[in-house]
């Protein structure tokens, strides 16, 4: 018998698309993506975003469409983002039953019911003037606790607008369990704390700025977590499951995709990934210009994130993806 060089080919497995789909360890499904969405108050307008170009501040009206349209599309949830007209140093928008969160958690709820999971932002840094994700010391600097206070009232008020799923966002120190501690107190016990466990300072949430109006000067580094660590990131997901976190969170996901794939092989709960803005911005952007092929582009994304272990992801391109 001739010797037949090579042995083994992995081409063969590659000759055909069934072949290749029969083989496929990965897929996203849209029961596995959440669309971030925005919402301002006082819009008569949807408003674009000049660096997410496809991405708007929605009015309620045309949030309340486009939650329809992800629960048509079969999308696990909405993830909602309240945009004040007023901002002050202590961000009270976020605390009033009539403020704009509420009012589209309300809304959006009474729409899709439980065909699609209502979650929210639970963060002061949209509300408040000087942009931070909470209140300050006298000299500046995020007071830990006083915020912690103020996530536990607004993840009650939005358990009771009728969100299913509350996010804190903010990188307190402590944030899960009072929020989880809050909930259970008024009867909310059956509320998902999707939790922000690993959440890097990173230059790539730069549209989200002008996205949410943001008036930020400076950084969040005494808060989120450096860029350099993993180990950071593991003792981070293991306080929040330790403070009762349903679902932990790895954001961004693109350059830390080995956190994503720490964390899940760090524990049992389910793992979410933030696909965040300027991860969407720099493909929009190439793509604008010619340079990528744009579907390929996304698709190749949401994979990777997907491979890396995420169960969940939320993605500005859900809604486009999921109808694909
Ligand atoms: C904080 C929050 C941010 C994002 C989601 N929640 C901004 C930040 O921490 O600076 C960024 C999301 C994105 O960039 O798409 N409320």
């Amino acid at each position: 018998m001739t010797a037949r060089y090579p042995v083994s080919r992995p081409r063969r497995l590659r000759s055909l698309p069934v072949l290749r789909s029969m083989i496929a360890e990965t897929s996203v499904q849209p029961r596995q993506l959440v669309l971030p969405a925005f919402v301002a108050e006082g819009l008569s307008e949807p408003r674009a975003i000049s660096s997410m170009p496809g991405v708007v501040q929605h009015t309620i009206d045309s949030l309340r469409r486009t939650a329809v349209e992800c629960a048509d599309a079969g999308l696990a949830g909405i993830m909602l983002f309240g945009l004040p007209e007023e901002k002050d140093a202590s961000g009270s928008g976020a605390l009033d039953p009539d403020g704009i969160l509420a009012v589209a958690l309300r809304e959006v709820r009474a729409e899709v019911g439980d065909e699609l999971l209502v979650m929210s932002d639970v963060c002061l840094d949209e509300f408040t003037d000087h942009g931070h994700c909470g209140v300050l010391t006298d000299s500046g600097l995020v007071d830990n606790d006083a915020t912690l206070r103020a996530y536990a009232e607004m993840a009650v008020l939005h358990a009771e607008a009728g969100a299913h799923v509350v996010g804190p966002s903010g990188m307190m120190d402590g944030q899960v369990g009072v929020i989880r501690t809050a909930l259970d107190a008024v009867g909310h016990s059956d509320t998902v704390i999707l939790a922000y466990a690993a959440k890097y300072a990173s230059a790539f949430y730069g549209p989200f700025r002008e996205a949410v109006n943001s008036s930020l000067s400076g950084d969040r580094r005494t808060y989120q977590q450096d860029p350099a660590n993993l180990r950071d990131a593991l003792r981070e997901i293991e306080l929040d499951v330790a403070e009762g976190a349903d679902i932990i969170m790895v954001k961004p996901a693109l350059a830390y995709l080995d956190v994503i794939a720490a964390a899940r092989a760090h524990t049992d709960l389910p793992v979410a990934a933030y696909n965040i803005s300027g991860e969407y911005a720099m493909v929009e952007a190439a793509a604008a210009n010619g340079w990528i092929d744009r579907e390929r582009a996304i698709s190749e994304t949401l994979t990777s994130i997907r491979r890396a272990g995420a169960d969940i992801i939320l993605s500005y391109w859900a809604l486009e993806h999921a109808r694909r």
